[in-house]
C-alpha cells in the first residue's frame, strides 16, 4: 500500500466541542476505478480533490456513502462496530446505482491501515468517536447520461460528538404528508446520494415550524411510518417494541438490526411489520405508546420526545427518555466503547 504522509499536521481540534462531521484528519484513503477493475489502495493527505465540471457525479448523482465510527476502549485499544455489514450494504447500493462492488477484505485492510496511522484522532470524550465516512463516486467527465466507467473510492475520518445538537434530549419530528423519501422500486433501500439531497425541502420545512426533521410515510399510501432522515425509527405500544419492516423503500439500517438482536437478547418482544401513523396515534390517545426512538450510526439511539401530526403534537413519554430506550442506549454503547463484554461478536479490533 503506497502511504504519502501529509506534510503539515492540523492541529487537533477541542474534542468537547465537535459537533457532528465539521473536523477532518490528516489522511485519507483512495481507490481508482478504470478499465474494469478498482487499482491499487493509497493513503494519501486529506485534501480537495480535483476534478472536470462535467464529472458524472456532479450531475447525475451516480454516488453512494457509508457511515461507521471507531472508538478507543478504556485500555487504549482502536475498536469499531459492524463494519462488514456496512461494506456489504455499500456492495450491495454499487449494484442498484450501477457501480461497480469491490473487494471487502482489500477495502478493511485499507481502512485498518488508516485508522491505525489516525489513532491520535479518535477522541474518548463521553459520546463522541471517529466517524468512518466511505464513499464511491462516478467520475467519468461526460454529461451523457450513462452508468460511469471510471469510479473514485475514497474514506474519510472526522471526529465527532453527537450528532444532534441537543445530544440525548428527546428530537421532535414532523409526520411529512406532502412529500415523500423513496417508493418501492426506487433507491430507498441504497446509502445513495439522491436520497439526502430529496429530503432536504421537507426537512427545512419542518425545522423552520420548530421540528428537527421529519418521520417520512410511505410513497403510495402515505399511510405507514418508515423512517426519520438519518435514523430507522422504533415505537414501543404496549409490552411490543415495533418497527417498520425493511419493505424496499427504508435504509436497512445497522443499528436497527442491532437494537432488535440486542432488545431480543434482554427478553423484549420485537416486531417487525408495517405500521399505520393512525395506529400510532390511536396507541397514543389510548396512553399505549410508552415510547418511541430512531436509531442510526450517526444517532446512535435518540429518544423521540413530540410526533407532530395533522396539527397536533403527540408528547411521548413526557418528553423524556423512557425505559427501554435509556436501556439500549447504554447496553450498545457499552458494547461499541468496549465497557461490556461484546457477546454478538459486533465489534471488530484494529490494533
Ligand atoms: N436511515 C437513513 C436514511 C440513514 O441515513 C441512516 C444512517 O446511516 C439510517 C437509517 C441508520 O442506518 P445505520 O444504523 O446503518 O447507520
Ligand atoms: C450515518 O448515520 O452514518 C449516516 O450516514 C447518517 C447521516 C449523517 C447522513
Amino acid at each position: 500500500m503506497k502511504i504519502t504522509m501529509a506534510s503539515n499536521k492540523k492541529p487537533k481540534p477541542d474534542f468537547s466541542k465537535l459537533g457532528f462531521g465539521k473536523y477532518f484528519t490528516d489522511h485519507m484513503m483512495v481507490m481508482d476505478y478504470n478499465d474494469g477493475e478498482w487499482g491499487n489502495i493509497e493513503i494519501v493527505p486529506f485534501d480537495c480533490m480535483q476534478m472536470s465540471p462535467a464529472t458524472n457525479c456532479l450531475h447525475y448523482a451516480q454516488g453512494i456513502f457509508e457511515g461507521a465510527k471507531a472508538y478507543k476502549t478504556p485500555e487504549g485499544e482502536i475498536t469499531s462496530f459492524r463494519l462488514d455489514e456496512n461494506f456489504a450494504r455499500m456492495n450491495r447500493s454499487a449494484s442498484r446505482m450501477c457501480m461497480p462492488n469491490f473487494d471487502v477484505d482489500k477495502v478493511m485492510n485499507g481502512l485498518v491501515e488508516l485508522l491505525k496511522f489516525e489513532k491520535d484522532w479518535i477522541p474518548t470524550n463521553e459520546g463522541t468517536s471517529l466517524y468512518i465516512r466511505p464513499t464511491m463516486i462516478a467520475t467519468d467527465p461526460m454529461l451523457g447520461v450513462h452508468a460511469s466507467h471510471t469510479y473514485k473510492f475514497f474514506i474519510i475520518l472526522s471526529p465527532v460528538g453527537a450528532y444532534y445538537a441537543n445530544g440525548l434530549k428527546p428530537t421532535k419530528i414532523l409526520v411529512e404528508e406532502k412529500y415523500v423519501r423513496a417508493s418501492i422500486g426506487g433507491t430507498g433501500e441504497a446509502k445513495c446520494m439522491g436520497n439526502y439531497a430529496a429530503s432536504l425541502l421537507a426537512s427545512e420545512i419542518a425545522i423552520s415550524k420548530g421540528y428537527d426533521q421529519v418521520l417520512w410515510l410511505d410513497a403510495a399510501e402515505r399511510k405507514y411510518a418508515e423512517e426519520v432522515g438519518a435514523m430507522n425509527m422504533f415505537f414501543v405500544i404496549d409490552d411490543e417494541v415495533i418497527t417498520p419492516e425493511l419493505v424496499g423503500s427504508i435504509l436497512p439500517g445497522i443499528t436497527r438490526k442491532s437494537a432488535i438482536e440486542l432488545l431480543r437478547s434482554e427478553g423484549y418482544k420485537v416486531v417487525e411489520r408495517r405500521i399505520s401513523i393512525d395506529e400510532i396515534a390511536k396507541a397514543y390517545d389510548e396512553g399505549r405508546l410508552k415510547e418511541s426512538f430512531g436509531t442510526g450510526t450517526a444517532a446512535v439511539v435518540s429518544p423521540v420526545g413530540v410526533i407532530g401530526y395533522k396539527g397536533r403534537d403527540m408528547i411521548i413519554n413526557n418528553n423524556e427518555m423512557g425505559t427501554i430506550t435509556n436501556e439500549l442506549y447504554t447496553k450498545l454503547t457499552d458494547i461499541q466503547y468496549g465497557r461490556r463484554d461484546d457477546k454478538f461478536d459486533w465489534v471488530i479490533k484494529i490494533n
